[in-house]
């Protein structure tokens, strides 16, 4: 029994600020931004929350996979941001959808949070525990940046994508691999709580998310790419064989990078962050429905997942459409 992808979804906020909009508010340039990550604008959340992304992108997924929001076993959702710490994001996303008899729960693995969602609704599916799955994937990123620090918001979007999985005998998952790293997690940190404990001292406070990049880029170029084959080896394929390589969207110099590690031409990658920027755990799902909608999948077709980040992270899986 094989877990087969049979809808998608996504949503982005209506909110578009462009590289040039972001360097009227800071000292930035859209040639740095653009030269450095392939970014040229993002979505920020103004009106929407992340449950109502969620629900837009998840309704998308169940119409494309003709299942009833009741028939929901299971909603996973991966996200670093949830409106909420609780209810989490999945509760919520059950609350809207009307998918009263699925059970709920996220997942933080950070921008690998997709790829470690999906995974999980393959092993429920493969021990026959559950049949219908929604997999979201999901992020407000822009509530925990600091807008005066140049050289993270630039790279962050916010947006939601979903899946629905369902059993089928002959496509879906052929092989998957998940790591983490927590030795190395100070590279991308971020202790989102405010804190009024009498008995700490400096309690109170936010901080925002911080990062040591060019830690985050040598980890990425250097452990994609064996995730990646180590995943296909498992699928019992070659790597001509697949025809898509859907990666997360940090930064078009990560993929580029990849790319040339893997021997594999840059048109098997397709990208969506020169409009969308770096959505963690939102990226894989909202480029995944952005080629299904174009008709990039075809039946049969071979497709790398794969996604890495914050924890550190990371994860692939390899499977037919
Ligand atoms: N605009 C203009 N100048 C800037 C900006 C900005 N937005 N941000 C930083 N700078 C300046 C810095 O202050 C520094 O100036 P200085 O030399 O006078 O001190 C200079 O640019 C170079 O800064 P670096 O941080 O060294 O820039 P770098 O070339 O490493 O590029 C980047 C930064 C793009 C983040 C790079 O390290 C990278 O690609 N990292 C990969 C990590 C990544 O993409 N993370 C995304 C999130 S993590 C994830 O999703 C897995």
């Amino acid at each position: 029994m094989k877990t087969r992808i049979c809808g998608t979804g996504s949503a982005l906020p209506k909110r578009k600020v462009t590289n040039d909009d972001l360097s009227k508010i800071l000292d930035t340039s859209d040639e740095w931004i653009r030269s450095r990550t392939g970014i040229c604008a993002r979505h920020l959340a103004v009106e929407e929350s992340l449950t109502s992304l969620a629900a837009d992108a998840a309704k998308e997924a169940l119409d494309e996979a003709k299942i009833n929001p009741r028939e929901l076993d299971l909603i996973l959702a991966a996200t670093l941001s949830a409106d909420h710490l609780v209810p989490s994001l999945s509760c919520e996303l059950q609350r809207e959808l009307g998918a009263e008899n699925a059970a709920a729960f996220d997942i933080n693995a950070a921008c690998s949070g997709f790829l470690f969602a999906l995974q999980t609704a393959d092993v429920y599916i493969k021990s026959g525990q559950y049949q219908k799955i929604l997999v979201v994937g999901g992020e407000i990123l822009s509530r925990l940046m600091d807008w005066n620090d140049r050289s993270t918001c630039v790279l962050f979007g916010d947006g939601a994508g979903a899946a629905v999985v369902l059993p089928d005998e002959t496509s879906g998952i052929l092989g998957s691999v998940q790591g983490s790293d927590g030795a190395r997690g100070e590279a991308l940190l971020c202790e989102n709580r405010k804190n009024n404990n009498p008995y700490i001292a400096n309690g109170t406070g936010l901080s925002y998310v911080s990062m040591n990049g060019q830690e985050v880029y040598k980890f990425a170029v250097r452990t994609v790419p064996k995730a990646i084959l180590e995943a296909i080896k498992k699928a019992g394929l070659a790597i001509e064989e697949i025809d898509l390589f859907v990666l997360h969207q940090a930064n078009i110099r990560i993929i580029e990078s990849v790319s040339k590690r893997l021997k594999v031409p840059m048109e098997k990658f397709p990208t969506n962050l020169e409009s969308c920027g770096n959505i963690s755990a939102g990226s894989v799902p909202i480029l995944l429905d952005h080629i299904n909608k174009k008709g990039m999948l075809h039946k049969g077709d071979h497709i790398v997942l794969a996604g890495f980040g914050a924890g550190l992270t990371w994860g692939a899986s390899v499977l037919t459409w």
